[in-house]
């Protein structure tokens, strides 16, 4: 085949979106930009497709003229998933918005990949159902990004993480074909589950065009607790209580460590102490059911009396309003925004067992206060699910760029224990760029050597996401 100029391959791919669907200049910066500040993106042109058509066609060129195709959501990743390097052509999906279906006694949802993912809440609650997916970026994420980085957030105790919202998929294959996967189905067991493959990907296989999700029931009666806790094996040992002792109405139990809720008290706006003493550790802690009159806050307070009798909880308090449950939970999302206040941060989205993670948190602290004495660990997150954001913030005083330069050295330390306790480097973030030499060291060689497989299978030319993940 006659390799095509890039010149004119980018004409031609111009000309299927338009000039609505090309960024240029000042208006290409955004989807240039990185999260984390790690990355920046280059790329020959900034493409916004309006249709699954249009990028079926941009795949084709791209595939036909070699050019490396990097897809993009809502540019929220934590993991530099969606750079762009300089030889290929960014797909930014925000155009393809649509809702194109909700069945609400299907209880399913059929949304575009650009489609941001508290439109696609508020499109279920209209129906009176609810998609329980739900994390700090939820006002900007794209349900593409979320599905191709397979998110959690802060209601995979009870729901799952993306993948088992996931009915499914309609894919842009890298040769330009489409596949279309959307079926509404509990069960189908017709062959291998295509969609999984794509879901976490990272758009290393293909681009994630549209989905059918599954939405629940929406919740009637919601508890919130913040209780404050001596130990965080207490908190884990708190958590199993609270599974048990709620009929498993668990919706969410997050991790908050003294240092965070102290950061926020001082560079947050409009905080203040939760409880009466201070505690090293916190759990917010909510219980949620469709069913009405199902007396939930007496079963919190059951638990939460029967927790300090048993000397577990100290003290705690439970939100009496809407008001002070977005209250409690404006802490956690808080701790995750605000943390570079205190310097730089090294960090880490791993899980373990969720019987390991005080081990876990006990033994990675002490490990890297003792290679860098002064150092902060700053562990916090989705411990019901076994997830903590185990960042490290520099030693207060120290230079913030030499303490960076050792993000490799502690990311080692931290993930042999996290490997050595059954565990994984990626949680919920995904591997992307942060992380792919991390997994390449930690993957066993048949696993890595079965998704390379994969790849070639499905991207023979390699013009997918090139550089991530693998
Ligand atoms: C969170 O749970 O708050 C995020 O996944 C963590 C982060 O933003 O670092
Ligand atoms: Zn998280």
């Amino acid at each position: 085949m006659d390799t095509v100029a890039p010149a004119d391959a980018v004409a031609r791919l111009k000309a299927v979106v338009g000039p609505k669907g090309v960024a240029e200049g000042a208006d290409a910066e955004p989807y240039f930009h990185e999260q984390r500040g790690l990355y920046r993106s280059v790329a020959l042109a900034v493409l916004r497709p309006a249709s699954t058509d249009e990028v079926a066609k941009l795949v084709t060129i791209c595939a036909e003229a070699r050019l490396p195709v990097y897809p993009q959501g809502g540019n929220t990743g934590l993991a530099g998933g969606a750079v762009a390097a300089k030889n290929g052509v960014l797909i930014n999906l925000g155009r393809m918005n649509r809702v194109r279906a909700l069945d609400a006694l299907n209880f399913t949802i059929t949304a575009e990949a650009g489609c941001v993912l508290a439109e696609l809440q508020r499109a279920a609650e209209a129906a009176d159902r609810l998609f329980p997916l739900s994390l700090g970026a939820e006002g900007s994420c794209q349900i593409g990004g979320n599905l191709s980085t397979n998110a959690g957030g802060i209601n995979v105790l009870r729901y799952g993480n993306a993948r088992e919202l996931t009915l499914g998929l309609e894919v842009v294959l890298p040769d330009g074909r489409v596949w279309n996967g959307l079926r509404g189905l509990r069960k189908n067991n017709t062959g291998y589950d295509l969609k999984q493959l794509f879901i976490g990907a990272e758009g290393t296989l293909g681009i994630i065009t549209a989905a059918t999700l599954k939405l629940f029931p929406r919740p009637r009666e919601v508890e919130t607790a913040l209780v404050g806790l001596k130990r965080v094996e207490d908190v884990m040992e708190l958590f199993a209580r609270a599974r048990t002792a709620t009929g498993d109405q668990l919706t969410g139990f997050e991790l908050i460590p003294r240092i965070g809720l102290d950061n926020i008290l001082q560079y947050g706006e409009g905080f203040r102490e939760p409880l009466v003493a201070k505690h090293p550790w916190y759990a917010l802690v909510e219980i949620s059911t469709s069913r009405g009159g199902a007396h939930l806050r007496e079963a919190l307070d059951d638990l939460l009396a029967a927790a300090m009798e048993a000397d577990l909880v100290q003290d705690g308090t439970i939100a009496e309003s809407e008001t002070q449950r977005r209250e409690l939970w404006r802490i956690r999302a808080a701790l995750a925004e605000q943390q570079e206040k205190l310097g730089g941060s090294i960090k880490h989205d791993v899980s373990v067992p969720i019987s390991k993670v005080a081990e876990f948190i006990v033994r990675a602290s002490a490990a890297v206060s003792e290679r860098l004495p002064g150092i902060r660990p700053y562990p916090f997150g989705h411990v019901g699910d076994g997830n903590i954001h185990f960042n490290l913030t520099q030693p207060p005083g120290a230079e913030k760029a030499v303490f960076l330069k050792r993000w490799a050295e502690f990311n080692r330390i931290v993930h042999d224990i996290v490997v050595a306790l059954g565990g994984s480097i990626s949680a919920e973030h995904g591997i992307g760029l942060v992380r792919r030499d991390e997994l390449a060291h930690y993957a066993a060689p048949l696993e890595l050597e079965t998704m390379r497989k994969v790849k070639a299978a499905l991207d023979p030319l390699g013009i997918m996401n090139p550089g991530k993940v693998l």
